[in-house]
């Protein structure tokens, strides 16, 4: 009998044990790469798949009567005078996406088994504040603005998480003289706010050690900022989810954020889990003064949203890979700018493969956990519902680990044949042999 020993969580294993990838995991590695209609030289960190780059034409969140663009239109209805960028490339630099908000050089967000990059110096966005200093450069004192885009995360694959979704990122400047009327306007959200079913859970506004209040900011002035910021968050709730429903659980817990502090996030119930919603805070005086506005007179709140995480409940969506579908069933029980209740057209079967491989022995130029999820994603498309690694052991004898994983294909749209799964099956396993190096067993 084979001696197993079992070994930890593997995702501290992958950081720990295997080396950084240095290759092009999409072989053969072409010399450019177009996306969009631009074409840009690849290189040791290009790692974007072409089933990632294909998404970035879709443009759902202005493609009415696309669920996202509803919701883009309830929040921009909540958010009254607030400029609206719902049309900037999903195309950046790193410099935007992560210095420009402070990120540390060994951010793990930076790392590409974390994020899709077109090479060294531009990448996919990963969240919507890569246009936060820009936005704020155009915006006038005491303005408050919206940009709702496509994001790009290198993920893993289940009900709840795909590589591509959306956010809206919202903020507001308020001038320090107009402290009064913020306080008034807290009151009166209040009052909307007691008077409704919302069953919410707040925190701490700081806490001088975790969650610290700026070293230039005074209680009086940032405190009211945290309560407008959760309060104009929690009626957005109010205002978008239908008065009938049964009442809507969230809670507020402190985060912390590079270019924010004191930071917060707000999950939200659904279904026995609490979902991530946002993560939002009060923006540093360092990122305000990189913006032409001066943080001795102006603070800013600032939040990012999934509007995937807002839809799935809204509109009873099961499973986040529907707001891809091409298929007219799901495009057809929509109407622009309303909601109403998904009622799922696909009970399909759906089929298991396990995929059992030893890692390769020592320096093979490295590898990420992220680049599993991306071959599978990649080869076996939208058929792949969940990946699950089932096992994980050193075998002593050989000196080698192994894993394996199951993969579950069900299509939203169609049943399919058990030699298609078969099929897809051996062509995922030829390609994690051919680009990750492992054997299969
Ligand atoms: N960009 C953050 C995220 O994606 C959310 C955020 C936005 C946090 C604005 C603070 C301020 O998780």
């Amino acid at each position: 009998m084979l001696k197993v020993v079992k070994v930890r969580p593997w995702r501290v294993l992958f950081a720990q044990k295997i080396p950084r990838n240095t290759r092009n995991i999409h072989t053969p590695s072409p010399q450019t790469i177009t996306v969009l209609g631009e074409t840009y030289p690849t290189d040791d960190y290009t790692n974007l798949p072409p089933t990632i780059a294909a998404l970035l034409a879709r443009r759902l969140h202005v493609t009415p009567p696309h669920p996202l663009n509803t919701i883009r239109k309830l929040i921009a209805g909540h958010f009254e005078g607030f400029k609206c960028y719902d049309n900037l490339p999903a195309v950046v630099t790193p410099e935007l996406n992560f210095d420009s908000l402070g990120f540390p050089p060994d951010h793990p967000g930076r790392e590409r088994g974390q994020s899709y990059y077109i090479n060294r110096g531009v990448m996919l966005r990963t969240h919507t504040s890569a246009h936060e200093v820009d936005i704020y450069r155009e915006t006038p004192k005491s303005g408050g603005w919206l940009c709702t885009a496509d994001v790009y995360r290198r993920d893993e694959i289940d009900r709840s998480h795909y590589p591509a979704f959306h956010q809206t990122e919202g903020a507001r400047l308020v001038n320090l003289v107009d402290m009064d009327k913020l306080r008034a306007e807290n009151d009166e959200l209040r009052r909307r706010i007691a008077d409704s079913k919302i069953i919410m859970k707040d925190c701490l506004d700081f806490d001088p050690v975790t969650n610290p209040l700026q070293s230039s900011h005074l209680p009086e002035t940032v405190l009211p900022m945290a309560q407008n910021l959760k309060l104009r968050i929690t009626t957005l709730f109010l205002s978008i989810f239908p008065p009938s429903s049964d009442p809507l659980h969230v809670r507020w817990t402190p985060d912390i954020f590079p270019w924010t502090s004191p930071s917060f996030q707000l999950e939200v119930r659904y279904r026995d889990a609490w979902l991530e919603l946002l993560g939002c805070g009060i923006v540093l005086d360092a990122t305000i003064a990189r913006t032409g506005h001066n943080p001795v007179d102006e603070r800013s709140w600032a939040f990012g949203m999934g509007l995937e995480r807002i839809a799935m409940p809204l509109f009873g969506v099961p499973d986040i890979r529907l707001f891809w579908s091409q298929d007219e069933r799901f495009w057809k029980q929509f109407k622009d700018g309303q909601l109403s209740t998904f009622q799922e057209f696909s009970k399909y079967p759906l089929s298991e493969r396990d995929v059992a491989f030893w890692l390769p022995l020592g320096e093979v130029g490295g590898w990420e956990e992220n680049d599993l999820w991306d071959i599978i994603r990649e080869v076996g498309g939208d058929l792949v519902e969940d990946v699950k690694l089932i096992d994980d052991f050193w075998h002593e004898g050989n000196g080698r680990r192994s894993l394996a994983v199951r993969i579950t294909f069900r299509s939203m749209e169609r049943s399919v044949e058990r030699a298609e799964v078969n099929k897809v099956t051996d062509d995922i396993k030829a390609a994690l042999t051919a680009r990750l190096a492992v054997e299969i067993r």
